[in-house]
C-alpha cells in the first residue's frame, strides 16, 4: 500500500500530550553523554532533533523521516540540522551515531527484534538508542479501529492497512539488545490524556493511527462515513465528561540503551 499521508497541523493539534513522552525519555538519557553524531528517526515536524541540538551545540544533527510533509515544517524549524527523506527501514548511517532517538515512530516498522538489534548495532561504543513507542494495540480505542476496519463497506478497501502490531515484551527486548548493550533502562508508563472539544479521541487518533486509513479511502467515497461510525464507536466507549473533557488512557513504552564500550 501506499505510504500513509501525514498532517502535520493535525499532528501539533495535541502536541503538549504528546510531547510529555519524550522529554520523559529525555530526562533519562545519561548525563554523561556527550554525542557528537545524533540521529532523529522518525523526526515528524522536527522539534525534538532541535531541541537536541540547542542541548549538544557541538554536535551534527540529522533527522530521518519518509514525509515530505512533516520534513517542511521541520526544516523550517531549524534550518541547521540536517533533515532527509528516507525510510529507517533502508537507512545506514554514514558514522556511527552517539545518540539515536526514536519518538513514536519505530512502531511504525515490521521485526522489531532484526529492527531494534540493527539500531543497537549501528550505535558508536558508548552510544546511545533511545525508543519510545505507544503500546497501542492494547488500548481500547485501536481496538475499535480495527473492529470499525474490518466490519464496514469499506472493509476491502482499508484490508492492505497494517494495522500497529504489538510490541516484543520488555523481557524479549532486553534479551535481543543485551548482546551489544550494557545499560539497558526499559519501563513502561501510563498517560491519561484530558482531551478537550468535540470527538476528542477521534481528532487524536486523525493525527496518527488514522493517517494510513485516511490515505487509502481518500480516493474513495467512503472517507465519510467511515469516520462518522468510528466517531460514535469512539464516543460511547470515552464518554465526554460534565466538565467537557474526555479522558484517553494511553500507555507507552520506554527504552534506553547504551551500547557496549568494548
Ligand atoms: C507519530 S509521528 C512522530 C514524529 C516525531 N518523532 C514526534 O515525536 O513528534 C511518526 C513519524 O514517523 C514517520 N515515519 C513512520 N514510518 C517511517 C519510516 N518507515 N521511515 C521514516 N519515517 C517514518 C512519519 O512520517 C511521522 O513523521
Amino acid at each position: 500500500m501506499t505510504d500513509p499521508r501525514w498532517d502535520p497541523g493535525q499532528y501539533s493539534r495535541f502536541e503538549v500530550e504528546r510531547d510529555r513522552a519524550v522529554l520523559d525519555l529525555m530526562l533519562r538519557l545519561p548525563p554523561d553523554l556527550s554525542p557528537r553524531e545524533i540521529w532523529d528517526l522518525g523526526c515528524g515536524t522536527g522539534q525534538h532533533a532541535a531541541i537536541l541540538r540547542r542541548r549538544h551545540p557541538e554536535a551534527s544533527v540529522h533527522g530521518l523521516d519518509s514525509s515530505i510533509d512533516m520534513l517542511e515544517q521541520a526544516r523550517a524549524a531549524d534550518p541547521l540540522i540536517d533533515w532527509r527523506q528516507g525510510d529507517i527501514a533502508d537507512w545506514t548511517p554514514e558514522t556511527p551515531p552517539d545518540l539515536i532517538l526514536a519518538n513514536a515512530s519505530l512502531q511504525w516498522l515490521p521485526d522489531h527484534q532484526t529492527l531494534l538489534s540493527r539500531l543497537a548495532g549501528s550505535l558508536a561504543p558508548g552510544g546511545v538508542l533511545a525508543v519510545q513507542m505507544p503500546m497501542a494495540f492494547e488500548t481500547r480505542h485501536h481496538s475499535i479501529l480495527r473492529a470499525v476496519a474490518a466490519e464496514g463497506p469499506w472493509a476491502s478497501t482499508t484490508a492492505p492497512v497494517r494495522p500497529l502490531q504489538p510490541l516484543l515484551t520488555m523481557q524479549q527486548t532486553y534479551d535481543l539488545l543485551s548482546s551489544v548493550c550494557d545499560e539497558i533502562d526499559l519501563w513502561s508508563t501510563t498517560y491519561l490524556h484530558v482531551l478537550t472539544g468535540e470527538d476528542a479521541v477521534l481528532e487524536w487518533m486523525k493525527g496518527t493511527a488514522l493517517r494510513p486509513y485516511l490515505t487509502i479511502l481518500e480516493a474513495t467515497a467512503w472517507t465519510e462515513a467511515f469516520l462518522s461510525t468510528l466517531a460514535s464507536r469512539l464516543s460511547d466507549a470515552f464518554e465526554q465528561r460534565a466538565d467537557g473533557t474526555t479522558l484517553l488512557p494511553f500507555p507507552r513504552l520506554f527504552l534506553i540503551a547504551r551500547r557496549r564500550r568494548s
